[in-house]
């Protein structure tokens, strides 16, 4: 508050000295095409524009210009673009956020008749890739269609797993991967992990399992906490991960960038042959869709030079169970022990609804404690990738431990029902502990000898 009210009297001032100085070569305007439009396209396109998430294009001017208040409510209060990370652990190779001045450059151009200036000004529009894809694939996998029904009882539609064929018929270091829904606003998540062939495949068919639920469609039944199971299920506790033979497990969630490993001349090879299994997860929102899912791959000719594994482990444990009312649980820990020396460039953390903040740690063999990535204030509405400005070696031997906070109460807006104890569970109203993490490993190291996963033993505050 103390900023916006400070920003607007600034402004203020501005207005005064300029219409005092009306003649003078200081009074250049701020306009869309010279000042506004090279911000847009480095901090606001990669969304704002036709087929991706957001609800309207910032392209164009004519596009922009009837947003031009909201635009700048929006950046002043810092709710745009959607960025988490608190910088004093950062900085980060993909931070979109907007430095003071480019706020106030927008705050102005609002302020001063959103005019467009001359066109000629404007920098080269950005070449984004055809037909909504993020990357420029080179090899396009069908994925499973699938009916998202109008209505379900409570919303549940279970999660659902296909095999499909990957169609590599050779080893092929693939260097991006991207998830496409085609329907993005009832699309909760979609995984996959590359698997070995079987005989018996049956490509393109559902399996999934009804879980028993109650009244608020929370899983009853079956175990303490009932129906725990890790997203993806091929890496949850007590597996080891390394079933899947392609660099883990792969993920599109709203708001997530499509993986791009060449900036880090790094890749994931999947053999000659292999399965794709895949997961959707599906969200109702009242009207009956289908959904064609597409996976685009940029693929090499040359081995890169390093490895890229992708990890979707899940903490919590057993214990995990958040009373009713309460605003500030902690969830027993995460926490893993790196086998190998490696290198590690993006975090993603996952929570529910109740999701408050998230913290990952590394403990070095010399025993520093040291954060790597903070979201103090974690929105389940944004599931955005962290990526360090430069990849943090990590020497064999760290350990890494992960803190999670959940608001169970009315205060949080939100919470479907504070009167009730929250486990761990599928559903968004159900929760999830998922710290995501990947690495980068020199390519004569073997992948499944890259982590240790502890027994979520409890750490001390002091560790
Ligand atoms: C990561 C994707 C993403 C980025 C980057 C992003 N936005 Fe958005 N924006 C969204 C989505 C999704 C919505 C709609 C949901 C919401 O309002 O939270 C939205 C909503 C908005 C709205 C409100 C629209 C309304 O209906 O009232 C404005 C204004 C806006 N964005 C401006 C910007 C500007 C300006 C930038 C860059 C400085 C930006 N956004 C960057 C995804 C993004």
């Amino acid at each position: 508050m103390l900023r916006y009210g400070f920003a607007v009297f600034f402004v203020g001032i501005m207005a005064v000295a300029a219409s005092h100085t009306r003649t003078s070569a200081a009074d250049d305007p701020v306009t869309f095409s010279k000042h506004v439009l090279p911000i847009l396209q480095k901090n606001c396109q990669s969304c704002h524009r036709p087929g991706q998430m957001a609800p309207m294009s910032l392209v164009s001017y004519r596009d922009a210009r009837p947003w031009a208040r909201s635009m700048k409510a929006k950046v002043e209060s810092r709710q745009m673009p959607p960025w988490f990370a608190d910088p004093a652990h950062g900085p980060f190779a993909n931070d979109r956020s907007l430095s003071q001045k480019d706020i106030e450059t927008i705050a102005k151009w609002a302020d001063s008749g959103a005019t467009e200036g001359d066109p000629k000004d404007a920098p080269a529009p950005v070449n984004w890739p055809a037909d909504g894809w993020q990357i420029k694939p080179d090899v396009i996998v069908r994925g499973p269609e699938f009916r998202v029904p109008a209505r379900t009882k409570n919303d549940v539609v279970e999660w659902i797993t296909y095999l499909i064929p990957s169609g590599f018929t050779k080893d092929t270091w693939i260097t991006s991967l991207e998830i496409k829904p085609s329907v993005l606003e009832v699309t909760h998540h979609i995984c996959f992990t590359f698997v070995a062939h079987r005989p018996d495949a049956k490509y393109y068919v559902p399996n999934w399992s009804e879980s028993d639920r109650d009244d608020e469609g929370v899983a009853i039944g079956g175990g303490n906490p009932p129906a725990r199971q890790a997203v993806g299920g091929r890496s949850g506790p007590g597996r080891q991960p390394g079933a899947d033979v392609g660099g883990g497990f792969n993920c599109f969630v709203p708001g997530r960038d499509a993986d791009d490993y060449r900036k880090f001349n790094a890749g994931k090879l999947i053999p000659a042959g292999t399965d794709i299994s895949i997961q959707v997860h599906y969200t109702p929102n009242g009207k009956e869709t289908v959904d064609r899912p597409l996976i685009g791959f940029t693929v090499a000719d040359k081995p890169p030079a390093k490895r890229w594994m992708s990890y979707g482990i899940v903490g919590g444990g057993p214990d995990f169970a958040i009373p009713p009312n309460e605003p500030n649980y902690k969830s027993p820990p995460f926490d893993l022990t790196f086998t190998a020396d490696v290198e590690l460039v993006e975090f993603m953390p996952h929570m529910h609804v109740r999701g408050k903040s998230m913290t990952y740690h590394l403990v070095y063999p010399d025993g520093r404690d040291q954060i790597v990535l903070s979201v103090p204030k974690y929105d389940f509405n944004w599931q955005l990738l962290y990526q360090p400005a430069k990849t943090i070696r990590v020497p064999k031997g760290t350990r890494m431990y992960v803190e999670a906070y959940y608001d169970n109460s009315r205060a949080n807006r939100h919470n479907p029902n504070p009167e009730r104890t929250v486990h761990l569970g599928r559903m968004t109203w159900e929760e999830m502990m998922a710290p995501f993490f990947g690495v980068l490993i020199d390519a004569n190291v073997d992948p499944n000898q890259v982590i240790r996963l502890g027994r979520f033993a409890a750490i001390g505050d002091g560790a």
